[in-house]
């Protein structure tokens, strides 16, 4: 396997700093990345930590794990993928299980299906064996990506970005393990 995902530390600093600056530049949406659009990466690093132990949520939050994707022949940081290890009613409607986003300059290579996979496997570990994935229905990468995945439509959901008051409309999707 070409890419591997892991906690995200220290050593991999200039590069998470390097992913957040390009998905400013390229306009990008933060998928999969936690808080890491809003706080530095000093602070993000000790919110996945804790996240991960369920400390320190914010209100409606729940525990999840944050991983950043390496590929393994140049230790370069490819990706980032989250996994929420409960579903609440927001998680239920639109979020899902599993965030992800690859980097800027790396896309369309196949990472984003392989990526995800490896999220599977994770989740598989957390004990959970029915994976809700969502996308906008207009992003054909992801769709992709999680159909590549043995996602099933279930339906589409209405739903208002609070960043941008935006009305969009979510696909949902669940993966059996
Ligand atoms: C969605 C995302 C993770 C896909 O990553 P990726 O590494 O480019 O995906 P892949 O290379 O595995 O491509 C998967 C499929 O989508 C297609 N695809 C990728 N980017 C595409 C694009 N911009 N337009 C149309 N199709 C695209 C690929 O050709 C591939 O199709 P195929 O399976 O028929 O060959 C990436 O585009 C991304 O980070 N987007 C921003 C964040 C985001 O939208 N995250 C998902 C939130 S639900």
């Amino acid at each position: 396997m070409e890419l591997k995902l892991v906690l995200p530390s220290k050593k991999y600093f200039a590069q998470i700093e390097k992913y957040k600056k390009d998905f400013f530049a390229y306009g990008s949406s933060f998928d999969g990345t936690g808080s890491l659009k809003s706080n530095d990466v000093d602070r993000w690093l000790k919110e996945c930590e804790d996240h991960r132990h369920g400390k320190n949520l914010p209100k409606g939050y729940v525990p999840a794990t944050q991983y950043i994707c390496i590929r393994k022949s140049d230790d370069k940081l490819v990706g980032m993928l989250q996994i929420r290890h409960t579903l609440n009613d927001f998680l239920l409607n639109y979020g899902g299980h599993i965030g992800d986003s690859i980097a800027v300059d790396e896309r369309r290579k196949g990472y984003g299906t392989l990526m995800l996979k490896l999220g599977l496997e994770k989740c598989k570990k957390l004990g959970i064996n029915r994976v809700l994935v969502t996308c906008l229905d207009t992003n054909v990468a992801s769709r992709k990506c999680i159909l590549a995945n043995g996602g099933k439509f279930e339906d589409k959901r209405r739903f208002v970005d609070k960043e941008n008051g935006k009305d969009d409309t979510l696909e949902r999707y669940w993966i059996e393990l």
